[in-house]
C-alpha cells in the first residue's frame, strides 16, 4: 500500500524569526509529490509566524510537545486545543529528549498521543533505545516497552491517526547514523509489532527514522521498505540542505 511520506523537522531550541522567514521562502516553492508531506516543528513562539509564512499546502505546522491536561494551572504548558487555535496540526510527542531530560515516562506520554488525537492533532510519537540497551540486546524490548503503553490507551485503531519515529537515542546529534540495513530491520520490526495488534493499521502507518539524517544519508534511507520519511534535527536548521532533504523525497 502506498504510505504518506513525512519529512519533519524538530528545529529544537533553536532557530529564530530569520529562519522561519528564510525557510519558508525557500520550501515554499518546492513541487512536492502528492503523497509527501513536510512538518515543520519550531519552538512555540514561533508556530503563529511559521503558519502564516506557509504557502505550500504539503507543508504544516508542528509542536514539539503537547500538554496532557486540557487546561488549568500548568504553568509553563501549553494544550493540545490552544494548538489547534494556531493552525498546528501535528506535535510530536516523547521525544528522547523529554524523556530522559524532562522524565516523561512512556504512560505520561500515551496521555499526551491521547490529548492529541482529541483535538485532531497528529502525533508524532517518538522511541527508540540507548547505546547500552542496543549492545545489551535490548532494542526490541525496549521499544516495544515504550509502544505498548499508547496501544493500552488508545487502541490499536487509533493508531490510523500516528506516526511513528524511530530514533536511536545513540544517532541523535552525534552524527552516527544508522545504516539503512539496521534501521530498516527496527522499522521491520516496530510494523510488525503494530501488525500483531492490527495487520491493516501496520499497513498504513508511517514510520519515520531520526538520527543524524543529513542530505548524504536521507535517500537511501528513505528508501528502504518500511521507512516513509524522517525526523530530522541539525539539518533542519540549516535551509539548503533541508531543502535537498525534501527535494530527494519522492514518496511512493
Ligand atoms: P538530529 O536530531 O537529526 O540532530 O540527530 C533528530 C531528533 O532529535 O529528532
Amino acid at each position: 500500500m502506498s504510505r504518506q511520506t513525512i519529512i519533519a523537522a524538530n528545529w529544537k531550541m533553536n532557530g529564530n524569526l530569520a529562519l522561519v522567514d528564510t525557510m519558508t521562502s525557500k520550501i515554499n516553492s518546492i513541487n512536492f509529490a502528492e503523497n509527501v508531506k513536510v512538518v515543520i516543528c519550531p519552538s512555540s513562539p514561533y508556530l503563529v509566524a511559521l503558519s502564516s509564512k506557509v504557502s505550500n499546502e504539503a507543508i504544516n505546522v508542528g509542536a514539539q510537545n503537547i500538554s496532557e491536561y486540557a487546561k488549568g494551572a500548568y504553568t509553563g504548558e501549553i494544550s493540545a486545543d490552544m494548538l489547534n487555535e494556531m493552525s498546528v496540526n501535528y506535535a510530536i510527542v516523547g521525544h528522547s529528549e523529554r524523556r530522559s531530560l524532562f522524565g516523561e515516562s512512556s504512560a505520561q506520554v500515551a496521555q499526551k498521543v491521547k490529548a492529541a488525537l482529541a483535538n485532531g492533532i497528529t502525533p508524532l510519537l517518538c522511541i527508540g533505545e540507548s547505546e547500552a540497551e542496543r549492545i545489551a540486546e535490548q532494542t526490541e524490548t525496549v521499544l516495544s516497552a515504550q509502544l505498548q503503553p499508547v496501544i493500552d490507551e488508545i487502541g490499536i485503531e487509533s493508531f490510523k491517526n500516528v506516526v511513528i519515529a524511530y530514533e536511536p537515542v545513540w544517532a541523535i546529534g552525534t552524527g552516527k547514523t544508522a545504516s539503512p540495513e539496521m534501521a530498516q530491520e527496527t522499522h521491520k520490526f516496530i510494523r510488525e509489532f503494530i501488525a500483531q495488534h492490527n495487520a491493516e493499521i501496520a499497513d498504513g502507518i508511517s514510520l519515520l527514522y531520526g538520527g543524524s539524517v543529513n542530505a548524504a544519508t536521507s535517500e537511501e534511507l528513505f528508501a528502504q521498505t518500511d521507512i516513509d520519511g524522517g525526523l530530522i534535527g541539525g539539518a533542519s536548521l540549516k535551509v539548503d540542505e533541508f531543502s535537498q532533504i525534501c527535494s530527494t523525497s519522492k514518496g511512493s
